[in-house]
């Protein structure tokens, strides 16, 4: 995706403090997991730009679905390091932070399992732990510091950490950011909703989980939106079965959102995970006919749904990394690394006694 945005390319790397949204990376692709357009270039009866899906209002400009003021970018704290001592992806020390091209299997070794078993129970944990500090006046940045130092103390290294350049170990995305937004100095507000997603690197492998956490009180659209949210994704991943193809998944989540009259973000898509962050392996949270990759036993990958209360058109902040709505409707997702087993899908990122923090702080 060669989607161009004004702005320099002001790097927040190196001991500065810089405002976000002053400059960076400015493609769409460098910041994404994977952009659709491969996916659905050709794809017949799919809304184009400017088409919505039926039951999706239209965008108007910043719409009543706006929700409180619009989120303004903060300061971003210099990049943290991580000991030498700590096993770290290729991509670490790379200056622009590009992982190399993926051209492995789709299908996990038993090794691979157990190790991924471990790194998703980490980052279960992890995610809970952040959960917990959740409250007004507490910011991104505080919440993105105890992950890094807690990564560290796991042993694993944050594996958002200079990958394609991010900056920080997590991502945390605000109200009507929707994706990839930077920690920063905003301190959160009572009835704000925040999306926190980790993802952590330990023993060659990554586990990759996200959650949407009230702050404060929060409305009732927010709380609508969360809690189709989170159906959507378990929905996603009940649709999940070997031999089926992977458009199944988008098929469950799509229909569910429409029925609740809320949007579904498509240029964003989960995807297959292991020894690399993201591999080849695609899947779109819509239903994309042409998806037609059989489903098979082994397989390992994310559902990780980003749905909006209004239109799910979006932009890129200057800084190359936020998604946020255009319309500045207010936006949620959950994120779950799951097995694909004989008989449908084991959700990875739970700790060793099951508790996740979807489950464990339900917006509802
Ligand atoms: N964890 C995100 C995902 O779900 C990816 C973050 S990549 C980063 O795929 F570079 F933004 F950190
Ligand atoms: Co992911
Ligand atoms: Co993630």
């Amino acid at each position: 995706m060669t989607k161009k945005r004004p702005g320099g390319n002001r790097k927040t790397r190196g001991g500065r403090v810089t405002p976000k949204g002053s400059g960076g990376r400015s493609s769409l692709a460098r910041s994404s997991t994977a952009i659709l357009d491969r996916v659905s270039d050709g794809v017949r009866g799919r809304p184009g730009p400017g088409q919505l899906p039926p039951g999706i209002p239209a965008r108007t400009g910043i719409t009543s679905r706006r929700i409180g003021d619009p989120i303004e970018p903060g300061l971003v704290s210099a990049q943290r390091e991580v000991p030498a001592s700590i096993d770290r992806p290729s991509y670490a020390d790379r200056p622009d932070g590009s992982p190399p091209r993926y051209k492995g299997s789709n299908v996990r070794k038993p090794d691979e399992v157990q190790r991924m078993r471990v790194a998703c129970a980490m980052a279960a944990q992890l995610l809970i732990e952040i959960g917990e500090q959740i409250q007004p006046g507490v910011t991104t940045e505080q919440l993105d510091e105890f992950a890094h130092q807690r990564c560290i103390q796991m042993e694993a290294y944050p594996s958002p950490l200079n990958y394609k350049g991010f900056p920080k170990a997590t991502c945390t995305s605000v109200n009507e950011v929707i994706y990839h937004g930077i920690p920063d100095s905003r301190p959160l507000q009572d009835g704000d909703v925040v999306n926190v997603d980790v993802t952590v690197y330990v023993d060659g492998v990554h586990g990759d989980t996200d959650a949407m956490f009230a702050v404060g009180d929060i409305d009732s659209d927010s709380l609508r939106l969360c809690r189709v949210a989170r159906e959507a994704m378990y929905a996603g991943i009940e649709a999940v079965r070997p031999g089926v193809p992977i458009n199944v998944i988008g098929k469950a989540i799509q229909s569910l959102a429409h029925r609740n009259g809320i949007g579904v973000v498509e240029e964003f898509i989960g995807h297959g995970i292991g020894t690399a962050f993201h591999t080849s392996l695609q899947i779109p949270h819509y239903f994309v006919p042409s998806a037609t990759t059989t489903i098979e036993e082994g397989m390992t990958f994310t559902i990780e749904p980003m749905l909006t209360l209004g239109s799910p058109r979006l932009h890129l902040w200057n800084d190359g990394w936020t998604a946020a709505t255009n319309d500045g409707s207010r936006s949620a997702q959950y994120e779950h690394t799951v097995l694909v087993t004989s008989g449908g899908a084991e959700i990875l990122t739970r700790t060793s006694d099951g508790r996740c923090a979807a489950d464990a702080f339900p917006v509802d």
